[in-house]
C-alpha cells in the first residue's frame, strides 16, 4: 500500500517537470519512484539534466539513463523533487532518514523551487515524531553531542540524542564522511529556534530541519494525490 502511495506522489510530481529543466534529484524510496518515472519520460524524449543528492541516487540515475551533471558544473537548478520523513502544513520538513540531508539541503537551496513527494503518513501537525537527523563531524563527537543536548534542554525538548549506527555495527558514515546524531524528542514545537541553535554548534555540519525551502508537496493517500502549496511557502 505504502509503495503504491509513494509511486503515486512521485508520478504526480512529474507535472512540475518541463523539458530543458535542470533538476535536483532526491534520495530515498519515494525519490526512487520519481527517478524511475523520470527515466521513462527521458527515454520518451524529455530533455532534462539532474544533480543527484546521494551516491545511491546517482547510481540509480546512471542505471536508468537519466543524464547527470554536478552542482559545480550546474550551480543553479530549476526544480528539486525529494522525499521527506515528516512535513507539516507550512511545509517545514524533517529529512535525513536516508542520511543524505547535507547534499539534499545544498541541492534544494540551489534550486528555484523544491517540491516534496510523500505519502499521507508523513504529514504531521507538529514535527518531531521522526527522530531529527543531525549530521556532525566525527572529530569531537561527544562534545558536539553534549552541545546538542544542551540546545534541546534549553528548548525543553526531552529524549535521547543517539549516534546512528550502520549495519556493520560501526557508526554510519554519510556520503560526506560525517556521522549522524538522531534527536528522539517526540515533538519539536519551535522548529525555527531549534534549527538556528543547532546551526550555531561548531561540530554540526547540517541538520535535517528544512525550513522555508519546500514550495509545494504532492501527498498521496487512499483517496488520491493532493497538492499542498501554502501561500506563505
Ligand atoms: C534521505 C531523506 C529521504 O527523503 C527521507 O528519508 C524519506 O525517505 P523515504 O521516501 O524512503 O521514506 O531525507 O536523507
Amino acid at each position: 500500500m505504502s509503495d503504491e502511495l509513494k509511486r503515486a506522489s512521485a508520478e504526480a510530481a512529474l507535472e512540475e517537470v518541463r523539458s530543458g529543466m535542470k533538476l535536483g534529484i532526491g534520495t530515498g524510496s519515494t525519490a526512487e519512484f520519481f527517478v524511475r518515472a523520470l527515466a521513462d519520460k527521458v527515454a520518451a524524449g524529455l530533455d532534462v539534466i539532474g544533480v543527484p543528492t546521494s551516491e545511491r541516487t546517482a547510481a540509480l540515475c546512471k542505471e536508468l539513463g537519466v543524464p547527470l551533471t554536478t552542482l559545480d558544473e550546474t550551480p543553479e537548478l530549476d526544480l528539486t523533487i525529494d522525499g521527506a520523513d515528516e512535513l507539516d502544513a507550512e511545509l517545514q520538513l524533517i529529512k535525513g532518514g536516508g542520511a543524505a540531508l547535507l547534499r539534499e539541503k545544498i541541492v534544494a537551496a540551489a534550486s528555484t523551487r523544491m517540491v516534496v513527494i510523500a505519502d499521507e503518513s508523513k504529514v504531521v501537525e507538529t514535527l518531531g515524531q521522526f527522530p531529527l537527523p543531525i549530521e556532525v563531524m566525527p572529530f569531537g563527537l561527544e562534545s558536539t553531542r553534549r552541545a546538542v543536548v544542551k540546545v534541546a534542554d534549553a528548548l525543553a525538548l526531552s529524549g535521547e540524542v543517539k549516534l546512528r549506527m550502520g549495519t556493520d555495527g560501526a557508526p554510519l558514515v554519510t556520503d560526506g564522511g560525517h556521522y549522524i546524531l538522531d534527536g528522539h524528542w517526540g515533538r519539536i514545537p519551535d522548529a525555527v529556534s531549534l534549527a538556528d541553535r543547532l546551526a550555531a554548534i561548531p561540530g554540526v555540519v547540517e541538520h535535517g530541519l528544512f525550513i522555508g525551502l519546500a514550495k509545494a508537496a504532492y501527498v498521496a493517500g487512499p483517496a488520491g494525490v493532493r497538492k499542498i502549496s501554502p501561500a506563505a511557502a
